[in-house]
C-alpha cells in the first residue's frame, strides 16, 4: 500500500481527486452571515474564501482574485458580490465578474471568472462540490438527515493531524475499553462500557460494502452471548461509531481534510447520541475522564483558526498524572480530547512503516485498503467511486448490542435497525493485517 496515496489530499493527488467527486461539508451554516465578513476556508489543501451575499447565497471562491491574485479575504462584501480591494473587480457567488472599474472603456461583456465551487446548504451545513462533473452527485442519505431538526445536533471540531488517523480511531473499537473506559475501579458505566473495560481484547467481523466498509467488533458478554459494537466507514471520509445502543441514535461524522495535516470533524447526530452532548448529564460521575463539555479557543481568521479545542497538544491535553494513577485511564479529561491526544500524538501524518499491526487492527487495515484501492481505481480507470451515485446505501446505523453467540453478525445487525436501513453488506474476504 502506498501511504502517500492514502494520506495526500491536495489538488492532483489520487485521494484528493477521489474526495473531490463527493459533496464535501465545508462550514456550518451559522458561520456565514448575510453581508458579513468573508471567511478563510482551507479545504482539501486549497485556500478558499467563503462569503454570504445579502440575499443569503453562499460563495466559495479561490482566494486569489483572477486579476492579479490579491487575496479576496480582504474583499468588500457588497450585497450582491465580493469586491477585490486591489482594483475593485467584483465577483458574485458563482464567480462571475460583475465589474472591472479600473478598465477604460468599461467592457460590455466580461469573460473572466473567479474560480468558484458550487454550494448547497442542508442540515445546518454548507457543502461544496470540487469535482469534475457538470452536475454534482446527490447528497448521501444518512438516516440522521431525515430526523426532525429539533432532535439533531451539528457541531465541529478541528484535529491537527491527517484525516485518516481520525477515521481509524473511529473504527478501532479495541481502544474503547482502555483509552476511554479503562483504569478506574467501579468504572462500569452506561451503554456497555463496563463490557468494553472488562474484555479489552476484541475480535472482528469485517465486510466490504457498496458504501465502504462495515465492521463488527465482538467480546464475550457472559453466558452464551456476545457484545457487539457495529461501526461503518462510508466513502470518502464518513464514519458511524458505536457509542449508543444499535438502531436508537442516528449519526454521521465527516472527517474532512482541511489539508494533509489538519482535519475538520462535522458531527451530525440525534441529540441523545452521546458524542453530541456537550454536557455531563448522560454519564454518571463515577466515569472519571468522560466529560463532553469541551472548551474551544476563540475562532480566528487564520486558515486553521476554526473550532480548535482549548485542551490541545500545546498544553499536553492538560494531562493530570494523579488522575491517571487513581482515576481515569488516561488522566486526560473528555472523550474527544482523549481521542485527539492519541491521534495527534502519532504525528501530523503517522509513519505507518513504523507500526506493528495485530488482529485487533483488522478494521483499520480494511478501511485503508478500501480507500487506497478506490483512489487508484479512480485515477487509473475512472471506476465509479463507492456510494457516489447511490445515496440510499448510506442508510446505515451504528451502535452496540448484546446478542446470542450463535446468531450471525449480519443478522444481529439487520434485526436491530429500522426496516428501511441498508443492511446488505457485500461480504468479501477478510482483510489481512500488515502493511
Ligand atoms: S488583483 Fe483583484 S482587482 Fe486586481
Ligand atoms: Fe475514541
Amino acid at each position: 500500500m502506498d501511504h502517500d496515496v492514502l494520506t495526500r489530499v491536495g489538488p492532483g493527488t489520487p485521494m484528493g481527486a477521489l474526495m473531490r467527486e463527493y459533496w464535501v461539508p465545508a462550514l456550518m451554516s451559522a458561520e456565514l452571515v448575510a453581508d458579513g465578513t468573508p471567511l478563510r476556508l482551507r479545504l482539501l489543501g486549497e485556500n478558499l474564501i467563503a462569503f454570504r451575499t445579502g440575499s443569503g447565497k453562499v460563495g466559495v471562491l479561490d482566494q486569489r482574485c483572477p486579476h492579479r491574485c490579491a487575496s479576496l479575504f480582504y474583499g468588500r462584501n457588497e450585497h450582491d458580490g465580493l469586491r477585490c480591494v486591489y482594483h475593485g473587480w467584483k465577483f458574485d457567488a458563482d464567480g462571475r465578474c460583475l465589474e472591472q472599474p479600473n478598465v477604460d472603456p468599461p467592457p460590455t461583456r466580461i469573460e473572466v471568472r473567479a474560480k468558484a465551487y458550487p454550494t448547497v446548504e442542508r442540515f445546518g451545513l454548507i457543502w461544496t462540490y470540487m469535482g469534475k462533473r457538470d452536475r454534482p452527485p446527490p447528497l448521501p442519505d444518512f438516516p440522521v438527515f431525515s430526523m426532525p431538526p429539533d432532535r439533531v445536533s451539528v457541531w465541529c471540531e478541528q484535529r491537527e493531524c491527517n484525516y485518516l488517523q481520525c477515521i481509524e480511531g473511529e473504527l478501532d473499537t479495541s481502544h474503547a475499553g482502555l483509552l476511554h473506559h479503562g483504569g478506574a475501579p467501579g468504572r462500569a458505566g452506561p451503554q456497555g462500557s463496563g463490557l468494553d473495560a472488562d474484555y479489552p481484547a476484541v475480535k472482528y467481523k469485517v465486510a466490504n460494502t457498496d458504501y465502504g466498509m462495515f465492521a463488527g467488533g465482538y467480546r464475550p458478554a457472559g453466558g452464551d452471548r456476545l457484545y457487539w459494537r457495529f461501526a461503518h466507514f462510508l466513502f470518502p471520509f464518513w464514519t458511524q461509531p458505536p457509542p449508543c445502543a444499535l438502531g436508537t441514535e442516528a449519526v454521521a461524522r465527516a472527517w474532512v481534510p482541511m489539508d494533509d495535516t489538519h482535519t475538520m470533524l462535522f458531527a451530525i447526530s440525534t441529540d441523545t447520541f452521546v458524542m453530541a452532548h456537550h454536557r455531563n448529564a448522560l454519564l454518571p460521575p463515577e466515569q472519571p475522564g468522560l466529560s463532553f463539555m469541551y472548551e474551544f479557543l476563540p475562532n480566528t481568521s487564520d486558515w486553521h483558526g476554526r473550532w480548535r479545542l482549548a485542551t490541545n497538544q500545546r498544553n499536553d491535553y492538560r494531562i493530570d498524572r494523579a488522575v491517571q494513577r487513581d482515576g481515569s485511564f488516561s488522566g486526560i479529561e473528555g472523550l474527544d480530547v482523549q481521542d485527539s491526544a492519541v491521534q495527534e500524538s502519532m504525528g501530523a501524518i503517522v509513519d505507518r512503516g513504523f507500526e506493528h499491526l495485530v488482529a485487533a487492527d483488522v478494521a483499520v487495515v480494511q478501511a485503508r485498503r478500501r480507500l487506497h484501492d478506490a483512489a487508484i481505481e479512480w485515477r487509473d480507470r475512472q471506476a465509479p467511486p463507492p456510494g457516489l451515485d447511490r445515496p440510499e446505501t448510506y442508510r446505515t446505523w451504528s451502535g452496540h448490542i448484546v446478542a446470542p453467540a450463535q446468531t450471525d453478525w449480519l443478522e444481529v445487525y439487520a434485526d436491530n435497525v429500522p426496516k428501511d436501513a441498508m443492511t446488505k453488506a457485500r461480504a468479501e474476504p477478510a482483510a489481512r493485517y500488515g502493511n
